[in-house]
């Protein structure tokens, strides 16, 4: 992995983190790391189970079993709880409504964080979600902070949407900016640009601009590193 560094992509929902992470990930020969993923498994979860997440104590009680596996596919990534394949599942409004509550809890988000941790050890990982150029990933090399107005990021997410009857804009609008809230606002580890991040608005940016640039920075850096 000579050479390689670590890219660590946060900001809010819906700002374009996942889709343009595993672009830059392929164009680069990188790993591609989604821990919103991880949040979204374990909330299925205890769903599941009817945990709720205001019952910590049975959350924590719980954990120990809870088995991630995140399998990298033709048709993008695979998510599978406990050998349970749950890769749609995971993308509900179900699991969207519940998932920022059950990330404020700290043993969860400490036991997700050291397996994020560990996947990154070995270098050349692009890894997004709301933490880790703050928590996860200090020390990458590479560090983005992407957003983009809330209206832009709900048409975004409008678009791609399996149960668009279920929804309408408006909703989806309030949704994104409770879940927003929720995890700028909760004790551990909140949502927050790292000092040394770069702050990427898309919201008048296409998909290709995002990934050029990030994969220019990303080129900069390890030819300016090389340099001495
Ligand atoms: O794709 P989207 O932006 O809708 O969300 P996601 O990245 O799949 O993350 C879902 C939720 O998981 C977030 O709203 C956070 O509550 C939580 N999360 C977190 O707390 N820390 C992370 N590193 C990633 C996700
Ligand atoms: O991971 P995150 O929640 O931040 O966003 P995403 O799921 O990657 O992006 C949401 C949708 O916005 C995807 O369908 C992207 O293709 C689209 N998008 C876009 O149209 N233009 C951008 N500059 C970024 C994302």
């Amino acid at each position: 992995s000579y050479g390689k560094i670590n890219i660590a992509i946060d900001g809010p929902a819906g700002a374009g983190k996942s889709t343009i992470a595993r672009r830059v990930a392929g164009l680069l020969s990188y790993v591609y790391v989604d821990t919103g993923a991880m949040y979204r498994a374990a909330t299925w979860y205890f769903n599941q189970l009817g945990i709720e997440p205001e019952d910590e104590e049975k959350v924590l009680q719980t954990l120990p079993n809870l088995v991630i596996e995140l399998i990298p596919g033709e048709n993008g990534q695979r998510v599978r709880v406990n050998g349970q394949e749950a890769t749609e599942e995971i993308r509900s409004l179900a699991v969207n409504a519940k998932v920022s509550r059950y990330a404020q809890i700290e043993g969860l988000r400490n036991r997700l964080v050291s397996l994020q941790r560990q996947m990154a050890l070995r270098k050349g990982i692009v890894m997004d979600g709301r933490d880790i150029g703050t928590t996860v990933l200090p020390d990458a090399e590479v560090k983005i902070f992407m957003t983009a107005s809330v209206e832009e990021r709900a048409r975004r997410r409008y678009k791609e949407m399996k149960e668009q009857n279920q929804i309408t804009m408006e909703q989806l609008i309030a949704d994104m900016s409770e879940r927003d809230r929720l995890d700028q606002e909760r004790e551990i580890s909140p949502l927050r640009q790292a000092e040394d991040a770069v702050l990427l608005d898309t919201t008048n940016m296409t998909l290709e601009e995002v990934v050029e640039s990030i994969v220019s920075m990303c080129r900069t850096f390890v030819r300016e590193r090389e340099l001495g």
